[in-house]
This record gives C-alpha cells, sequence and structure tokens, in this order.
C-alpha cells in the first residue's frame, strides 16, 4: 500500500515535470495546441500569432525585448503584420519574460549556443569562396 503510493507520487511528478517551463522563476503549464506557456498575456500572443504560421515558430526564437520588437516590426514592414497597437507591450511583455535567450534550460542543453562568429564555417561557403 505505501508502495503503491509512494509509486503513484512519482509518476504525479514525472508526468508534470514535462509540461512546466522552468524559466522566469515560476512554472506554467504548456498549452498542447500551440506549444505556448501559459503565462498571462498567452492568449493574446496565441489570438495574434497564429494567422499567418505556427505558434510554434515563437519557442524556436529566444530573445530580449529589443529582439523580439525587432522581429514583430519586420514582420509589420514586411509580411503585412498589423500595427499591434495598444497590445505591443503585454505582447513584448509576455515574449521577452517566457522566451528571453537566458531562458535557455540548462537542465537539457548543456552549454549555450556559440555565438555565430565561434562557428566553423559552413562547408557550402567554403566550397564556394
Ligand atoms: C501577417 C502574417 C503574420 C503574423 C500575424 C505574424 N507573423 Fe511571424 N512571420 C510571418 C512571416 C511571413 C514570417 C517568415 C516566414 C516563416 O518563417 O514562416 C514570420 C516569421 C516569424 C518568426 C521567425 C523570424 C526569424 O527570424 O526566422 C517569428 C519568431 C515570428 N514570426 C513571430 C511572430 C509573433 C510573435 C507574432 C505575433 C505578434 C507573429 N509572428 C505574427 C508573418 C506573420
Amino acid at each position: 500500500m505505501t508502495k503503491t503510493l509512494f509509486s503513484l507520487g512519482l509518476l504525479a511528478l514525472s508526468s508534470l515535470s514535462p509540461a512546466m517551463a522552468a524559466d522566469a522563476g515560476k512554472s506554467y503549464p504548456i498549452d498542447p495546441e500551440s506549444g505556448l506557456i501559459m503565462a498571462p498575456g498567452w492568449e493574446m500572443v496565441n489570438y495574434q500569432c497564429n494567422a499567418c504560421h505556427t505558434t510554434a515558430i515563437i519557442p524556436q526564437n529566444k530573445g530580449n525585448r529589443e529582439v523580439w520588437r525587432d522581429t514583430i516590426q519586420w514582420m509589420v514592414d514586411t509580411q503585412g503584420l498589423w500595427d499591434l497597437s495598444d497590445t505591443w507591450d503585454p505582447v513584448l511583455d509576455y515574449l521577452s519574460t517566457y522566451y528571453d535567450e537566458t531562458g535557455i534550460d540548462m537542465k537539457i542543453f548543456r552549454r549555450k549556443p556559440l555565438d555565430s562568429e565561434q562557428m566553423p564555417p559552413m562547408p557550402t561557403s567554403t566550397k564556394e569562396g
């Protein structure tokens, strides 16, 4: 009986942890459909940011507030994204908090990605030399 309870406890723990985000000091579940961390502001992002592409593009592109502002401004300027007007700030708050580059989970990654200057040349670019 004690053993069963213990294993159930372990099961509960192990099924919770993958769905939780480790960054920003607080844990929120991940929405299975959008892949977004369900922290304050996520609905606004989900609503506006999956009209043209999947929101799965968001966790793949981390950055601070300026990086996110530039990325979104580029979509406004060149890709037909509407001006976010009064949702600029809440959207940037959400993205820069939960998809900040410092939020890389070091329990999963052994080290941070190399700077592009530290990367070896691409095989294709040396051929063209
Ligand atoms: C009007 C259409 C449209 C909307 C709405 C839109 N995007 Fe995009 N976005 C694009 C296009 C087009 C691309 C480039 C094609 C691609 O990578 O799929 C892109 C690319 C991206 C990229 C990848 C940029 C890179 O450097 O590769 C990110 C991140 C992104 N969008 C985030 C967002 C966020 C956050 C929102 C909500 C604020 C959003 N998008 C809303 C059109 C849109």
